[in-house]
């Protein structure tokens, strides 16, 4: 007989609800911080794009990076691809945007709205027919306002007293790159004040770029070079870290770097996260067969629900700490597919890892398709965006899944499409509000203090339907 029967079933995030507690007048969404410090190097938001080939290239590792996410690049890009890459995105400086796109003065906040989920800038001047500039909208402030999306953008607009100007049209990079020491951007204008560029600061701190490697041969020179090149963190990434090959990896990883973490995964007991955390990994991450587009446990049975499984890692790092004093940032992989998922993991997890989720942004590695599922880079005709798993026969990702040779290779992950959800940095920020509004309602000020704090629980299935839903009634198309 099994060693252990476990009856009691496992959960996921959306099985559970998040409890308020006393919110204090100073606990505004803006001051809310969700920056974390994760094995020596800080992140401004805790998400991580998973490193699957159909997610996470040069555009999806910029554009995460430069909201303060990290974006992990797949082992199953060449070292050469991996490395360029990242010297690609830490080279990556402010530059013009010449002839931004502009509104009039007419327009509604509704189509500016629009024009920002459609190109993903969220700052958008507002210039007259003759092009003299009259403001500039930004999203971040339309989030705040509390604004009718019919009334015209001028009654949100921050006025040209209150930005960054220069009236000088032929003023160089250096010159712009010295007048933003506080601001991240400079409208520069002619002399009539009409509209010429806008100059956009790189991120005041660093862009964060993750590279995975496997726990195969060649592991070493793919790690070393990618550290050469300037990745913040390295990722083990094998779909089951519990063995001893990757405690090799992780002990002689440590031998011969000391100054950027590197994570471990993937593990979903907790058993498999002490091994890790013992063994030196700086994060551990976990899950198994909960990906979007797995099919581990359909294949060979193996998995767990990710809640569960994070629980159990979690138990692991309090008695780790007791032990060590060592505090190890766990980082939840696989099944999180929305802001309600990203809360709940949070009041557990450091760090939230998403492949499907960063799978439907125009900045995904996969390709772009139309209606007819006709490859297109036209952005309006996009409807879908191409995805498949590492263990795809797409991928074929032999190392991540252990299997040693093509012949007996299966597929663990399907290949298929998701819906086109446009550009990341919109969607992104209306789902951080919401992960700061559950922190508020917590009384919460940061990610740590909501890990101590928050209190969930376990929703019948029924209450499922009642809380998680609306019900009794038809939702107006
Ligand atoms: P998602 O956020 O639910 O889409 O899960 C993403 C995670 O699924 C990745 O970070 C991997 O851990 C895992 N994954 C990626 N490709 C495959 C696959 O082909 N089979 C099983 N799991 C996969």
């Amino acid at each position: 007989m099994a060693d252990r029967v476990i009856l009691e079933a496992g959960k996921t995030f959306s099985e559970f609800s998040l409890l308020t507690n006393f919110t204090s007048k100073d606990c505004t969404l803006q001051k809310i911080s969700l920056g974390s410090s994760l094995g020596g190097m800080k992140l401004r938001l805790p998400f991580m794009s998973a490193a699957m080939t159909s997610v996470t290239g040069y555009e999806m590792a910029l554009s995460l990076g430069k909201e303060g996410g990290i974006g992990v690049l797949p082992a199953r890009l060449s070292i050469k691809e991996q490395v360029e890459i990242i010297e690609k995105i830490k080279g990556y400086e402010m530059g013009f945007v010449e002839d931004p796109i502009a509104v009039r003065e007419t327009a509604t906040i509704d189509e500016v709205v629009r024009l920002v989920e459609k190109h993903g800038h969220s700052k958008v001047p507002i210039a007259d027919r003759n092009n003299v500039f009259l403001g500039l909208f930004s999203f971040d402030k339309y989030l705040e306002a509390n604004a009718t999306p019919g009334e015209s953008v001028t009654t949100i607009m921050i006025e040209p007293k209150d930005l960054p100007c220069s009236k000088n049209p032929n003023i160089s990079l250096d010159e712009a790159k010295s007048e933003l020491t506080e601001k991240n951007y400079l409208v520069v204008l002619d002399e009539l004040g009409r509209l010429v560029k806008i100059a956009f600061r790189k991120d005041v701190e660093n862009i964060a770029v993750g590279a995975a490697i496997s726990t195969h041969k060649g592991w070493k020179n793919r790690a070393k070079s990618c550290i050469d090149a300037g990745a913040d963190m390295i990722v083990v990434d094998t779909s089951d870290a519990f063995n001893e090959f990757t405690m090799k990896v992780i002990k002689e990883f440590k031998e011969m770097n000391d100054s950027i973490p590197i994570c471990v995964g993937n593990i979903i007991t907790y058993d498999g996260a002490k091994y890790l955390m013992e063994n030196g990994a700086d994060l551990v991450k976990i899950g198994m067969s909960s990906g979007s587009i797995c099919t581990t446990q359909r294949e060979k049975a193996t998995g767990r629900a990710p809640m569960t499984a994070l629980l159990n890692a979690a138990r692991a790092r309090t008695d780790f700490q007791k032990d060590t004093g060592k505090y190890v940032p766990l980082v939840i992989d696989g099944g999180v597919s929305a802001a309600g998922d990203m809360i709940i993991a949070l009041t557990v997890a450091d760090v939230v890892m998403m492949g499907g989720y960063f799978n439907h942004f125009f900045e995904a590695e996969g390709e772009k398709l139309d209606e007819n599922m006709q490859v297109t880079n036209h952005e309006p005709d996009i409807k879908y965006v191409a995805t498949w798993g590492e263990g795809s026969a797409r991928a074929r990702n032999l190392d991540r899944y252990g299997h040693v040779a093509r012949k007996t290779f299966f597929a663990e992950g399907e290949e298929g499409t998701v819906e086109n959800w446009g550009r990341l940095k919109p969607k992104l920020k209306q789902d951080i509000r919401k992960i700061k509004a559950a922190l508020s309602n917590t009384g919460c000020m940061n990610l740590e203090e909501f890990r101590n704090k928050a209190v969930i629980e376990l929703m019948s299935t029924y209450t499922q339907q009642i809380v998680g839903n609306t019900h009794n009634m038809q939702v107006k198309e």
